[in-house]
């Protein structure tokens, strides 16, 4: 199932959530705490109703278009909204998103989307396990440890600079957090400029530390829980993507192949198929 697949079942996917009307103006205008997930998309639903409604007030054609000044308002708005969010740990054990599977190192399992201004996912990470490298070709992907901590790799193309990794981090908890290793494996020493992957820092992430990348920074980075217990994390793209960019074989990697995102559940459905996942493409 592609992202595609899920504009049609945005609206009873919401009505799922306990009832939950678009128009529960209570939870959405909460500043405090969000305990729950449907506060949580509530919230988010929000954000973007202003997005729309703020570019119709400045002519730029309301919805459909793409986020101007999304570094200086959508942004922090969201940040700010997935900051506030504290779920407790036996809520996460019973969500119905909530998968675990020896089939695949980590469970992907859509949330939400509202197919055209995000789509938020939550995945649950077995023990020693990891992503491949990866990019982001949208502007932007907020990621939120709720259980567990994860470590978080970033890495540039050989001979690029990113230009922005200090903006990398958006929670209080990334600007303190370990940097656990630095590589500093040299463009200049293998004369392959441009065609290989430096890793530039590894952070761990633990239950609030919310992160951010995107393509624009300059930045690659794979996923990690390199602990003993599973590790559970959630996912705010925006806007959805259905691609990205994978690079299968490490920092060795000359060339990234393009991979389908693949979920193993989308709105609590449980399993989509009976397929097996090509783990190659998997991500
Ligand atoms: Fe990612």
């Amino acid at each position: 199932m592609s992202i595609s697949d899920f504009s049609t079942e945005v609206e009873s996917s919401f009505a799922a959530f306990s009832g939950l009307s678009r128009v529960d103006s209570d939870i959405c205008s909460s500043a405090g705490p969000i305990t729950s997930l449907p506060s949580l998309i509530c919230a988010l639903d929000a954000v973007f109703r202003a997005v729309d409604v703020e570019a119709v007030v400045a002519g730029g054609g309301g919805e459909g278009r793409s986020q101007d000044g999304f570094e200086e308002t959508t942004r922090p708005r969201l940040a700010e909204i997935l900051r506030r969010l504290n779920l407790d740990d036996e809520e996460i054990a019973i969500l119905p998103y909530t998968h675990w599977s020896d089939r695949v190192p980590y469970t992907r399992n859509l949330i939400h989307t509202d197919g055209k201004h995000y789509s938020l996912l939550l995945l649950c990470w077995n023990a020693k396990t990891a992503s491949k490298i990866h990019d982001h070709p949208v502007q932007g992907c907020f990621v939120l440890p709720i259980r567990g901590s994860i470590v978080e790799t970033l890495y540039t193309r050989n001979g690029e600079s990113s230009s922005s990794c200090g903006s990398c981090g958006v929670g209080s908890g990334s600007d303190n957090s370990s940097s656990s290793s630095s590589s500093s494996s040299s463009s200049e020493s293998n004369g392959d400029i441009g065609n290989t992957l430096v890793e530039t820092k590894a952070i761990r992430r633990s239950k609030g530390d919310l992160s951010f990348m995107s393509n624009a920074s300059g930045l690659l980075h794979k996923i990690s829980n390199d602990q003993e217990q599973g590790a559970i994390s959630l996912h705010l793209y925006t806007p959805p993507f259905s691609r990205c960019q994978v690079w299968p074989n490490g920092v060795s990697s000359k060339e990234s192949i393009t991979a389908d995102m693949v979920f193993y559940s989308a709105h609590g459905k449980h399993p989509l198929d009976d397929k097996e996942f090509d783990l190659e493409f998997y991500i």
